[in-house]
């Protein structure tokens, strides 16, 4: 077989295949990676390496000794949106919270009537340029939702958005359709007004360009029956669903993610033994993301012992967005999870690639390194993945690969990354 990308040296390959190597992250001494168009043919010991035959002009790379893990899934984002709230998020330094500027008319209505005001091209570049930011940091795939539009028109073109960054950039692109993000201002008065139109001409619009369906099922945002009748009338346009649970208050959200058998119940901050229960038995997948609730500042993060216990798979997620947690950068949330969320080193890291990739609907085709994988990795700038955890505030992506091809090299983009902007 002939192979166009082969990486050798690896001092660490962490293949996320527990099937591999040794310990729960498939840790292989001395490792080699090789692919086909795009595909892992091999990944093992370089010692293992079966007779292969490699391209003339095939990519070449030597580790040097340095770790080299798949390339990081990023579970949950809200990549579309214009404006900042950057004044917001000092105020709440200062101790204004996060619920009290929403019920103030701040927080996502405010990113609402800023996205709605700009172009297309200033939507897109907004989008695109944190992208990048994501990608230059490791992250080779990643889900992201609407939200911020709220109308038929400004939901169709954020996901229209994101199809075009998925045809330009070389990072998979899982789009989400977050209509529900929450009520807006206009409808107030009219809830239900509002769901019967998302039902009605939204969804018809936006299910054709969207592999999932959220709502942000919350205090101040969607009650429980309003994101079922959302979820439900999602499933009804094909799409997978996931669930904004649980965030704010124990509101019922992750009983609900789990009865209708949610991909992924997001967030979760309140979830007590019985809820988590029902998420394992449902194989629904608990997307933590350690940057949001960090920065919300209450001190609480999601209860990891009592996930842990009951058996649900962990994933994580930056939550990129303008009033939670703006942040593109996985490494940070590996850390983040072990040193606020109580996660070990090794689960974070296994949430970052194979458990975002089951959240997403990509499991055992992103987020590990085994044959049949899309050969998505970073080469680290360091010997081991606990320095993602330990060497803090730096971007420690040397190298990172997409699809077989060297997408960033120290920091900045290269190829078709760069080409794309
Ligand atoms: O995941 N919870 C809902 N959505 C975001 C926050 C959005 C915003 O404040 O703009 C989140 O935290
Ligand atoms: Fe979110």
């Amino acid at each position: 077989m002939t192979v166009d990308f082969l990486l050798t040296g690896a001092g660490q390959l962490v293949t996320c295949d527990p099937g591999l190597g040794h310990g729960p992250l498939g840790l292989v001494e001395r490792g080699a990676v090789a692919a086909a168009r795009g595909t892992v043919v091999y990944a093992g010991p370089e010692g293992g390496l079966p007779d292969l035959e490699v391209a003339a002009d095939a990519t070449r790379l030597d580790a040097g000794g340095r770790a080299v893990l798949p390339g990081f899934v990023d579970a949950h984002t809200h990549l579309v949106f214009a404006g900042d709230r950057a004044d917001e998020f000092a105020a709440r330094l200062r101790g204004v919270g996060y619920e009290e500027a929403l019920a103030a008319g701040g927080g996502i209505n405010r990113t609402v009537r800023e996205t709605r005001a700009a172009t297309d091209a200033e939507l897109e570049a907004a989008a695109a340029g944190r992208l990048v930011e994501a990608a230059r940091h490791g992250t080779t795939t990643l889900e992201a939702k609407s939200g911020y539009g709220l109308t038929v028109d400004d939901e169709r073109r954020s996901l229209e958005v994101l199809a075009s960054l998925a045809g330009r950039f070389p990072v998979d692109v899982v789009p989400t359709f977050l209509g529900a993000h929450l009520i807006p201002a206009e409808h107030a008065a009219d809830r239900d007004g509002y769901l019967e139109m998302l039902e009605r001409e939204m969804l018809p619009v936006c299910a054709p360009l969207a592999r999932f369906v959220d709502a942000f099922c919350d205090r101040g945002a969607l009650t429980v029956e309003e994101s079922r009748r959302v979820l439900a009338a999602g499933r009804r346009h094909g799409l997978g669903l996931k669930l904004h649970a649980n965030e704010l208050g124990s509101t019922g959200g992750a009983a609900l993610a789990a009865e209708l058998g949610c991909v992924s119940a997001d967030h979760l901050l309140f979830c007590d033994e019985r809820e988590a229960k029902a998420l394992a038995a449902a194989g629904t997948v608990a997307v933590l993301l350690p940057g949001t609730s960090f920065l919300l500042g209450t001190g609480r993060a999601a209860p990891v012992e009592v996930l842990r216990d009951a058996g649900v798979i962990l994933a994580l997620g930056t939550d990129c967005n303008p009033g939670t947690c703006y942040c593109e950068s996985m490494q940070l949330v590996i850390a983040l999870a072990c040193v606020h969320g109580g996660l070990t080193p090794e689960e974070a890291v296994l949430a970052a690639t194979g458990g975002a990739a089951r959240a997403v609907g990509l499991a055992g085709q992103a987020g590990l390194l085994a044959p049949g994988a899309a050969c998505d990795l970073v080469v680290l700038a360091g010997r081991s993945y606990l320095d993602l955890v330990y060497h803090l505030g730096v971007n420690l992506a040397a190298v990172v690969v997409k699809r077989g091809s060297v997408i960033a090299g120290d920091g900045a983009p290269t190829g078709a990354l760069r080409e794309a902007r």
